[in-house]
């Protein structure tokens, strides 16, 4: 079956440890209605990792694209999937909407649910220009969320410091 990237949505946690990093893919086609979750985790070394970091789990999630594939009830199965692995910070990296800007009302308060020690952090991709990044930030900011547009954060404890940074697109 061939489906197009635009036709997924895709979730990763990646496990930051001084032996490996763990990803978990939860890939979702409108063709094959909200049945579809799957699971990858893939083992990737960090090297000179604070040991105060190891195990320290970061949630991915990626082309969300709300309306018209992907639907506001499957969105709510996967934060609810994610809270399960309660992860130490999600991160958001763009393509929330796909057609319709105001999608960002109704996505962003259902991810503001997602449950971290850290936050939860959002970058931008292009759907959101092509809508209206402005209309996009307004979502995430209603809601809480931090949208990082060449801005970054420091994270962690003590000298155990995890860099984050936010790109544009
Ligand atoms: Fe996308």
């Amino acid at each position: 079956m061939n489906i197009s990237r635009r036709q997924f949505l895709k979730i990763a946690g990646l496990a930051l440890t001084s032996a490996a990093t763990a990803r978990v893919t939860f890939e979702y086609s409108s063709r094959i209605e909200a049945t579809w979750p799957v699971v990858e985790q893939v083992q990737v070394p960090l090297k000179n990792l604070p040991s105060a970091l190891e195990g320290y789990k970061i949630v991915h999630l990626s082309d969300i694209h709300l309306h018209p594939f992907t639907q506001i009830e499957f969105v709510q199965e996967i934060v609810m999937l994610v809270n399960d692995l309660k992860p130490n910070l999600v991160v958001l990296t763009g393509d929330y909407v796909l057609e319709q800007a105001e999608a960002i009302f109704e996505l962003a308060p259902v991810l503001a649910r997602l449950q971290t020690d850290a936050g939860v952090f959002a970058s931008l991709g292009n759907h959101d220009f092509w809508t209206n990044v402005a209309v996009v930030k307004q979502g995430f900011k209603e809601a809480g969320l931090t949208v990082l547009q060449n801005k970054g954060v420091i994270l962690g404890t003590g000298k155990a410091r995890l860099y984050l940074a936010g790109l544009d697109v």
